[in-house]
C-alpha cells in the first residue's frame, strides 16, 4: 500500500465511528439544553485572523499553523482553534443585533502542527462554547460548570479544575513590567526561546515547556494574581463564589496563564489524571477585547473548548458509552426471483424505519446465514424462488432461536412485530 495517512491524523474506522456520534448528539443536547446554538465556520481563514487574535508570538501561531499562500496569492491558514473564527463569523453577520448575549457552540475539526503522541495530534477535534456579550462572573461560572456537567454525565470522576485570573488588560500591563524587571538578571539561565520572548511577549514564558524554565519562574516570578485591580479580584472572587454555588471543586493554579493571547481576566483548564502528559481536557476563559480587536463593538466574552480525542481517551478507559443498538434484519436470498422480491421488501421495510440489508454476494445460504451471524442480525428472512412460488418465506429470530414461516403479504408487519419483542 502506497498511500498512507499524514503523521499526526487519524482514521476513525467503522467500530469506533458509533462512539462518536453518541458522544456528538449527548454533547448536542446538554448544550441545546443550556440554549447554547450550533455554529460552523469555514476550516480555512486569512492567516491575519490567528495571528492578531492568538498572538505572533504564542506557540500555535510561531510553530504549529498550517499556513498557505492560494492560487491568488492570499495568505490563508487551517484553523488551529475555533474561538477567533466564531468571533469573526460573529462581526461580520452582526450577531450582536439577534441579543445582547449570544450563547454558541460547535464540534469541529482542527489543525496544529504539533509533535504528534497519544492525545495531541495534527488535526484533532474539538467541541467548544463561548458567551459573547458579558462580562460578568457568572458567565464565567456557567461556562465551568457546563463543561464539568457533561464530564460527569459522562461518567468521568477523576478531574481537576484549575482556575486563575490574568487580570484585565491594564493589570496585565502593568504585571508585565513587574515581571520583566524580577527576571530582566536571571535572564541568561532561561533558554533562547524564552530569552527571546522576554523581549517580544514575556508571559509566554510560561507555556515554556523546559523544567528548568519553570523552576526559575517558580522562584523569582511574582504571581500575577498579585497585580490584579480592585475590580479584577472582585470579579474572580465572584466567579469563585458562583462555582461553588454550582457545587463544582476547584483550585487556584497561579501560574495557570494559557497559551493564547487574548485571555482577560479567567483562564481555567481540566485535567484528568488518565490522560498522562496531555492531560487538559479542555481550556478557556474571558477574551474580553478579542471582539474589538477584531474590528467589531467592545464586548465581553468567555468560553472553552474540549479535545474530543483526549475525552475519547478517557471514555475507552472508564467504558461508559453504551453499546450500539443493533436490530438488524437480514435478508438471505436463493435464485432470481427471490433476489427481486427481497429487494422490494427490503426497500419497503427500510421505510418503516428498519435497519435492515441483504446479501450482495450471491453466495450459498450457508454462507450467508454465516455472515447474518456475524453481523449480529436479530431476524434473518430466507427468501429462495421455491419459498415465493408457494408464497412463504422463512423468518428466523436469532435472538429467540425460533423459526416460522410467514406469507410475503404478511412479512413487513411479522418483522415489525418481532423485532419490538425482541430483548435489546
Ligand atoms: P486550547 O487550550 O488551545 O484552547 O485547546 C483546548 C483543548 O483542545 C485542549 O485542552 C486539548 O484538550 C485540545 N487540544 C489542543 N491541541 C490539541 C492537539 N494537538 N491534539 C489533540 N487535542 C488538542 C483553545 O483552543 C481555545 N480556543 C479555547 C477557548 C474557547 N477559549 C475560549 N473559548
Amino acid at each position: 500500500m502506497k498511500y498512507k495517512r499524514i503523521k499526526g491524523t487519524r482514521d476513525i474506522l467503522p467500530e469506533e465511528s458509533w462512539k462518536w456520534q453518541y458522544l456528538e448528539q449527548f454533547i448536542t443536547k446538554i448544550l441545546e439544553q443550556n440554549n447554547y446554538n450550533l455554529v460552523r465556520t469555514p476550516v480555512f481563514e486569512m492567516t491575519d485572523l490567528f495571528t492578531r487574535s492568538i498572538g505572533e508570538e504564542t506557540d500555535v501561531v510561531s510553530k504549529e499553523m498550517y499556513s498557505f499562500t492560494d492560487k491568488s496569492g492570499k495568505n490563508l491558514t487551517l484553523r488551529p482553534e475555533l474561538t477567533a473564527p466564531v468571533i469573526r463569523m460573529y462581526i461580520q453577520n452582526n450577531l450582536n443585533q439577534i441579543s445582547p448575549v449570544i450563547k454558541l457552540f460547535y464540534i469541529d475539526s482542527l489543525f496544529r502542527q504539533e509533535r504528534p503522541q497519544k492525545g495531541r495530534y495534527r488535526q484533532f477535534h474539538q467541541f467548544g462554547f463561548e458567551i459573547i456579550g458579558t462580562p460578568h462572573p457568572e458567565s464565567d461560572a456557567e461556562v465551568i460548570q457546563t463543561m464539568v456537567a457533561i464530564y460527569t454525565k459522562l461518567g468521568i470522576r477523576d478531574l481537576k479544575v484549575k482556575l486563575n485570573s490574568i487580570g484585565s488588560r491594564d493589570s496585565r500591563n502593568k504585571y508585565l513590567e513587574t515581571l520583566q524587571s524580577a527576571l530582566e538578571q536571571h535572564k541568561t539561565k532561561f533558554c533562547s526561546t524564552c530569552q527571546d520572548r522576554m523581549e517580544k511577549n514575556i508571559l509566554r514564558l510560561f507555556d515554556c515547556k523546559s523544567q528548568s524554565c519553570q523552576d526559575l519562574l517558580d522562584e523569582f516570578a511574582p504571581p500575577i494574581i498579585d497585580s490584579l485591580s480592585v475590580e479584577d479580584r472582585e470579579h474572580f472572587t465572584q466567579v469563585q463564589n458562583f462555582l461553588k454555588i454550582s457545587g463544582v471543586d476547584f483550585e487556584v493554579d497561579k501560574k495557570l496563564v494559557r497559551g493564547l493571547d487574548y485571555y482577560t481576566r479567567t483562564t481555567f483548564e481540566i485535567t484528568s489524571s488518565l490522560l498522562g502528559a496531555q492531560d487538559a481536557i479542555c481550556g478557556g476563559g474571558r477574551y474580553d477585547h478579542l471582539v474589538e480587536d477584531l474590528g467589531g463593538q467592545p464586548t465581553p466574552a468567555v468560553g472553552v473548548a474540549c479535545g474530543m480525542e483526549r475525552l475519547m481517551l478517557i471514555l475507552d478507559q472508564i467504558d461508559t458509552i453504551p453499546a450500539r443498538k443493533n436490530k438488524l434484519v437480514y435478508f438471505a436470498v436463493l435464485g432470481e426471483n427471490a433476489r427481486e422480491k427481497a429487494f422490494e421488501i427490503l426497500c419497503k421495510i427500510r421505510n418503516r424505519g428498519v435497519t435492515a440489508e441483504m446479501d450482495f454476494m450471491r453466495r450459498s445460504l450457508k454462507s450467508q446465514m454465516r455472515n447474518a451471524g456475524k453481523k449480529e442480525a436479530h431476524l434473518v428472512a430466507i427468501i429462495g424462488d421455491n419459498e415465493i412460488e408457494e408464497n412463504r418465506i422463512i423468518l428466523k429470530n436469532m435472538k429467540l432461536g425460533k423459526q416460522q414461516e410467514v406469507t410475503v403479504e404478511n412479512i413487513i408487519n411479522e418483522i415489525l412485530k418481532q423485532l419490538n419483542e425482541v430483548e435489546v
